[in-house]
């Protein structure tokens, strides 16, 4: 469904950030022209999450919470993971390890470490602190997902408007979480999962929100959005899609 812009993930995951969802359904079909209801599939390009390397640093048996506790700067990262047909997946693994702020990974005890499940919603939340850098890389989260029965993905999560974004070669910018706020973080991760599309949006408390950026949104020269926090205008029209978040894409974006 790529290139018609709003598709049926586009909508259920406006609907948890910004219900009501008749207002979202309303935009969406102006945008589209179609009833997204009808789309019967969750493919709107970048699906699923894509893997990353492990990295040096994992360590198994890690304790299960979902606060890391650690001296720092305060970060919280929220978020849903789905199904490639949009479904909310309970009961997921994610397993989360990170570098402290001087860029050291706890490779003794467990420190910054800790596994957690999705809730019914398929909703989870990690309190931790912001991760240091260390040399070759960006900064960055380590996580591996796995749902019942299923493949392990394991990945990495990115912050928007770091300058080793540009030079680090693991990074991507698929997995560029959305930081609305200095400390406060979203991601929705799609896992390679079958099944059928909800009937209506889980109902769950909403992350905190983000932008107003929106991959599948065809922006016009001048229109200004707000990503990460921070606000950009648009210096050439076009559609926009998964890694062409503005603080990726200088020739698109200008930041004001
Ligand atoms: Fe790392």
């Amino acid at each position: 469904m790529e290139g018609e812009g709003i598709t049926r993930k586009t909508v259920l995951k406006a609907a948890l950030l910004a219900a009501p969802l008749p207002l979202v359904v309303s935009q969406a079909n102006a945008l589209a022209g179609a009833p997204p209801a009808l789309t019967p599939s969750c493919d709107d390009g970048d699906d699923p999450t894509p893997p990353q390397t492990e990295g040096p640093y994992f360590k198994p048996n890690s304790p299960r919470r979902s606060v890391l506790p650690g001296s720092g700067t305060a970060l919280t990262v929220s978020g849903y993971v789905f199904g490639l047909a949009c479904q909310p997946l309970a009961n997921v693994l994610m397993d989360f390890w990170q570098a402290d702020p001087q860029g050291a990974y706890d490779n003794l005890g467990y420190g910054l470490r800790g596994h957690q499940f999705t809730d019914a919603q398929g909703a989870f939340r990690l309190t931790t602190i912001v991760p240091g850098l260390y040399p070759g890389r960006t900064r960055h989260l380590h996580v591996k997902l796995q749902a019942p029965n299923r493949p392990v993905l394991t990945t990495q999560l990115y912050f928007p408007g770091e300058p080793r974004n540009n030079t680090d070669t693991i990074f991507d910018p698929a997995l560029l979480m959305n930081v609305p706020q200095p400390g406060t973080a979203t991601f929705d991760f799609v896992l390679n999962v079958p099944g059928t599309p909800p009937s209506s949006p889980p109902p769950s408390s909403p992350p905190p929100g983000g932008g107003t950026w929106r991959a599948g949104t065809t922006y016009p020269t001048g229109a200004q959005v707000v990503y990460g926090g921070q606000t950009y205008r648009c210096l050439q029209a076009h559609t926009a899609q998964a890694g062409w978040e503005p603080p990726n894409t200088p020739a698109l974006w200008q930041r004001v």
